[in-house]
């Protein structure tokens, strides 16, 4: 049983030997979704560094993305030699909704800025994860303060699969320490004050002593900030 597998995960904090028993052992489809932050790149090299092709690599490219985000996406590629999946939001979709509320319609309500994600991420995530039964994701828990009810091994009632954090307790400290260690490739926005990195116009860097997602929608309340991905 997947939920066995997982729960003993748990137990051990070696991430390469955790995810190489997932891959060996679990039954079913395993995706790992990727936005190319540095925790998904860790999590990427873990993948890639030891083969472990029955976990597919996936991303969400909602089109709004850093130019250092795709040059991150092409360098991966390259140093690793391997492909990473791509999803994009259903064009029809797009069109009439860009084509209804214009080009930057986030900044003018919560609403157009969760249909815009709805549409950009949310829809073709939905599409990623057909018939998946293990979805392993980058989230930590400083990054929100909404995400302290999260666990390392979940049921997600909305996608009927399990879903994995393995670095939901792992400090900035300990991913970057990893990361460097490893010489694996990252996204240079990190070193230039962004923390957690999603579209161009709704991110931007993050000044000493503020929060870990104050970088994100920045315009908006600070306990509505998510997105419709992780719930
Ligand atoms: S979000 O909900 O605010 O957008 P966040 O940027 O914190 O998410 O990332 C948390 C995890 O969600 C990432 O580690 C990754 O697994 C997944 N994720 C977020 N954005 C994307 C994306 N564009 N494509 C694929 N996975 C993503
Ligand atoms: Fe649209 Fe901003 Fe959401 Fe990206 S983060 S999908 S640009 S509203």
């Amino acid at each position: 049983m997947n939920i066995e597998i997982l729960n003993k995960l748990t137990q051990n904090q070696d991430i390469a030997q955790n995810l190489k028993v997932l891959s060996e052992n679990a039954t079913g489809k395993i995706v790992f979704s990727t936005s190319f932050g540095i925790e998904d790149q860790l999590i990427t090299d873990v993948i890639f560094s030891q083969k472990l092709k029955n976990i597919e690599v996936f991303t969400l490219d909602t089109g709004r993305l850093f130019q250092e985000t795709y040059a991150t996406w092409h360098k991966t590629e390259l140093h690793y030699n391997q492909k990473i999946k791509s999803f994009y939001p259903n064009t029809e979709d797009l069109e009439i909704f860009i084509n209804e509320r214009g080009i930057n319609p986030f900044y003018e309500s919560q609403e157009l800025r969760k249909q815009c994600c709805y549409i950009r991420k949310v829809e073709p995530l939905q599409r990623a994860l057909k018939d998946t039964k293990v979805w392993i994701t980058g989230l930590r828990a400083e990054h929100s303060p909404n995400r302290n009810s999260i666990e390392t091994v979940q049921w997600d009632e909305q996608y009927q699969l399990y879903k994995y954090n393995p670095l939901l307790h792992w400090t900035s400290d300990e991913v970057k320490e990893y990361v460097n260690s490893k010489g694996i490739p990252y996204n240079v926005l990190h070193d230039k004050g962004f923390i957690s990195i999603g579209c161009a116009p709704c991110t931007r860097a993050v000044k000493e002593g503020e929060d870990f997602r104050a970088g994100r929608w920045w315009w908006e309340d600070a306990s509505k900030k998510e997105c419709g991905l992780h719930g």
